[in-house]
This record gives structure tokens, C-alpha cells and sequence, in this order.
């Protein structure tokens, strides 16, 4: 932890977009994270970012249902209600207060050069939202407003959090103070990094038009199961070492996927399998992966049969949430100058 960050108490921010289509590479990638740090004793916040989502536009009925059904996922993969605090942003109207604070902070040049601008902005940034151009200042205040010191994020991410120091760093100058923190971004390792099961090298994603190139996390046995089996791979059996699977990209996605979920690494995975064939190491991997995700389908299934038990544990989550941010907020207003705050 910087120095910086050692006068705040550990707390950790993440922010998941609602929009639609859970994989198992958001299940390895992201939300198991999320869980084992709510397990390590330290304060975790989790913030279905419905605000950041419709920075591009976003069915009405299509973005509540995916805000209920990414709530289930966390739920049901284990995230629990009593110990993380889980809620939607649009119920904590400090964030976007503590934006608009932060829009007169950051500067233009700063945004123009975010990637993720440049990339979904794409050739016509003229007919881009202003939202989308602003989106990272609100990430920032997602983040401050808790004054977050840790924020486990996927590399595309860095950049943001970058940014959000940036910001810290100059309202502190600004106006004289350390009020917010310098916050960490924790990078995920690329152990967790799930690819397509149809080509080794793009990463697994809910865009593919193929939908046998991803496992979903709604997908019931069968599904799973079909889609491992029918999983791209190469003619040769698997090697005993790491570095036979270099040249590898499939063989090796599936072998990281085995070694995901039984909770090793490669070496560890290559110790059972290596040496097998893909007609028998398939089955186990599929057997494996039915026995890991078909009990967490199954509770997502009975979650969004039930969306009144997921609105009110988000709506208990913004409460909590509100606790802590209301007080941030109202200071960060008094530093500014607003009479009143
Ligand atoms: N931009 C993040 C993403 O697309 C989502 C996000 C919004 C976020 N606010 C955040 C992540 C705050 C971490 C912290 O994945």
C-alpha cells in the first residue's frame, strides 16, 4: 500500500456495467475476485454502474433486467448481502454530485486521451454522448466518494484508475488539502483471463456472435457441457510441462480454465491432465465446470424469479452505501466553498 493510501482505512470500490451477458470469464475474471476479497476481512463495496452504462444507449427494459440479473450472478457466485455492500449507482445520488465536482477538476486534454474514449467514441466523436467524454470523472467519484483505497479492476480499466489519482492529486493541490485518498488500482492477473473457446487468442466475450465461443453463466448442464465438448483444440495430447503450451492457445484456455476452477495454477492443472487426450480430458473439464456453475445458474435462476428479494437487498446496499458517502460529499462540498453543505 503507498504511503498515501496508509492514512485511510483499507476499503475496496469496484463497479460492474449492467449490460448484459455474464461469461465465465466475468465469473473468473472479475466476480470470484470480488468474493475472496469480501472474505479477507476487508470493507468491499460493489456498484452495479448503471449510470456509466448508459453512457451509450441502453433499452429501458433491457438495462433493468441486466441490472437484477448481474446482481443475481454476484449473489448467487457467493458475494453475500451482510458482509459486501452491493447496490446500484443511480440510488446514491452522491456520485453523480461528487462528478460534477470532479468535471470542473479534470481537464479536457485528460479525457481526450483515454483510450476506451478513443475506441468507443470511434471516427465520430461528434455524435458521441457528452456522458460517454465524461464517463471517467464519474468513475473517479464512484471511487472517491467511498474514499476507496483499492479498486480491483481488469487492465483496460489501469487507466481510468490513473486518472482518478490524477484528479485526487489536483483537488488536493487545488484546494490545500489531503482529503482524498491516492487510490490502488489491483490489477487482475492473466491467469484469470478466460479466452474464446473457438479462438485461442480473442478473449472469451458476450459480443461474439457465436455463442459457442463463451459459456454463459445462465447456461443450464447441458449447454455447458455441449459447448466444452465441441470447444476448438488441437490435434495432440496435452503436454506434462507449462511451456508445451505456449504455441497452444486453445489447449491452453481450457487447461487455465481447469486450473481456474480447481483452484491452481497451470503446473498444478498439468499434474492431473497432462498426457491425456482432448477426448478424455474434455469430459472432466466439462464435468468440472457443470459441478462449479450449474449450482450458481440455478440460483440465478431463482433470483430473477424473484426480483423484489433483489431489489431489496440493492436497495439495503444503497443505504449502507449512503452512510458513508453523504458525510464525503457534504465535506467535499465545504472544501469547495458551497454555503450550506
Ligand atoms: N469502467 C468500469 C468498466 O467498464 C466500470 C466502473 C465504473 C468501475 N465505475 C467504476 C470500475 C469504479 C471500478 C471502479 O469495467
Amino acid at each position: 500500500m503507498s504511503e498515501a493510501a496508509a492514512q485511510f482505512s483499507p476499503r475496496v470500490f469496484s463497479g460492474i456495467q449492467p449490460s448484459g451477458g455474464l461469461t465465465l470469464g466475468n465469473y473468473l475474471g472479475a466476480i470470484r475476485r470480488f468474493v475472496d476479497m469480501q472474505n479477507d476481512g476487508i470493507e468491499t463495496i460493489y456498484c452495479m454502474v448503471d449510470l456509466h452504462a448508459i453512457t451509450v444507449w441502453q433499452d429501458p427494459e433491457a438495462l433493468r433486467r441486466n441490472t437484477r440479473e448481474l446482481a443475481a450472478g454476484y449473489i448467487a457466485s457467493g458475494l453475500d448481502p451482510a458482509k459486501s455492500i452491493l447496490f446500484n449507482q443511480s440510488q446514491v445520488v452522491e456520485h453523480t454530485q461528487l462528478a460534477w465536482i470532479f468535471n470542473c477538476v479534470a481537464r479536457m486534454g485528460w479525457m481526450q486521451r483515454m483510450t476506451q474514449w478513443k475506441d468507443k467514441a470511434g471516427k465520430n466523436q461528434q455524435n458521441a454522448s457528452l456522458g460517454l467524454f465524461a464517463y471517467p470523472a464519474l468513475m473517479a467519484a464512484d471511487i472517491l466518494v467511498y474514499h476507496a483505497t483499492h479498486v480491483p479492476v481488469g487492465e483496460d480499466q489501469k487507466q481510468h484508475v490513473e486518472l482518478t489519482r490524477d484528479i485526487a492529486i489536483k483537488f488536493n493541490h487545488d484546494f490545500k488539502t489531503d482529503f482524498f485518498p491516492i487510490t490502488e488500482p489491483v490489477i487482475e492477473g492473466t491467469a484469470t483471463r478466460v479466452m474464446s473457446l473457438r479462438d485461442g487468442s480473442k478473449k472469451m466475450s458476450k459480443s461474439d456472435p457465436s455463442d459457442m465461443s463463451r459459456i454463459n453463466m445462465t447456461d443450464d448442464a447441458d449447454a455447458i457441457s455441449s459447448k466444452i465438448r465441441k470447444a476448438r483444440t488441437d490435434p495432440d495430447a496435452l503436454p506434462s510441462e507449462v511451456a508445451g503450451l505456449a504455441e497452444r492457445p486453445e489447449a491452453r484456455n481450457l487447461v487455465n480454465i481447469y486450473a481456474a476452477l480447481s483452484d491452481t495454477d497451470l503446473a498444478g492443472a498439468l499434474k492431473d491432465v497432462g498426457g491425456k487426450q482432448f477426448a478424455e480430458f474434455k469430459p472432466m473439464l466439462a464435468d468440472l465446470a457443470v459441478a462449479k456453475l450449474s449450482p450458481i445458474s440455478s440460483e440465478m435462476a431463482r433470483l430473477m424469479q424473484a426480483p423484489e428479494e433483489i431489489d431489496r437487498i440493492l436497495a439495503d446496499g444503497a443505504g449502507r452505501a449512503r452512510a458513508i458517502a453523504a458525510p464525503i460529499l457534504k465535506r467535499t462540498y465545504e472544501i469547495v466553498g458551497m454555503v450550506g453543505a
